[in-house]
């Protein structure tokens, strides 16, 4: 009574994009900054729980009063996942890439001369979200995925609920015109079972604090 709201909580929480290597100076990677992971993984440490980060390459800082694991590659990302479970709450925030080089070549790939550029040969990720779904041990009793789409947004997102095995999606246009990847502003639904929830524009900090509030409510409640 009186404490804070998630004290006693772990939380998981994975943010940032991945880089995918191609050769020791190249990669693919995508345009999230991290900064709504970030915001909620701030926001749950201010709200007494015990926050692991797990980070892709960003340019923000660490949040205070957080412990943050920093990986490069979504396979990175993975097995830091599994190893800072179990948690009471996972959030994947992360901007994960779906694919990545098959050969992730030992020497800078070269031009040959003849003109022809090499072949870039892409196989699939894991899902690291559905993975922890699916997971019998290690999925935490709510697991809260990111549906950023530029069309279909809740269409996209109830089937993520369902493939993935999530409690919640926080669904989010991305358009180019909203300015939200790497922006200070999210708009932003909550998809779950029970149906559709609309915020309104906010900025990513307090997107993080309804959220956080919106957690200890659903952990609270019994
Ligand atoms: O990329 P997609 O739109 O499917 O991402 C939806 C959710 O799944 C996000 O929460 C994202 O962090 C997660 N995800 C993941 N691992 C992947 C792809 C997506 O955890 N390889």
């Amino acid at each position: 009574a009186g404490g804070k709201p998630l004290a006693g909580r772990h939380i998981v929480i994975t943010s940032g994009p991945t880089h995918e290597p191609i050769d020791p100076v190249r990669y693919i990677a995508n345009r999230s900054s991290g900064k709504q992971g970030h915001a909620i993984a701030a926001a749950a440490a201010a709200a007494g729980a015990r926050v692991t980060l797990v980070s892709g390459p960003v340019t923000i800082p660490d949040p205070p009063g957080t412990e943050v694991i920093h990986v490069e590659s979504a396979r990175e990302m993975l097995q830091a996942v599994k190893t800072a479970l179990p948690a009471d709450v996972a959030i994947m925030a992360a901007a994960v890439a779906d694919w990545r080089s098959e050969n992730d070549a030992s020497q800078k790939i070269k031009k040959d001369g003849s003109g022809a550029p090499p072949a870039l040969c892409l196989v699939e990720n894991p899902d690291i979200l559905a993975t922890i779904g699916h997971h019998d041990s290690l999925r935490p009793m709510l697991l809260i995925g990111f549906a950023a789409e530029t069309q279909n947004l809740i269409e996209n997102a109830q089937s993520k609920l369902q493939r993935k095995r999530a409690d919640w999606i926080v669904a989010n246009d991305v358009s180019p015109n909203t300015g939200v990847m790497g922006g200070d502003r999210n708009t932003v639904r909550i998809v779950s079972k029970s149906g559709v929830e609309d915020w309104p524009e906010l900025d990513k900090a307090e997107v993080a604090l309804r959220l956080v509030n919106r957690i200890a409510d659903f952990l609270n409640a019994d």
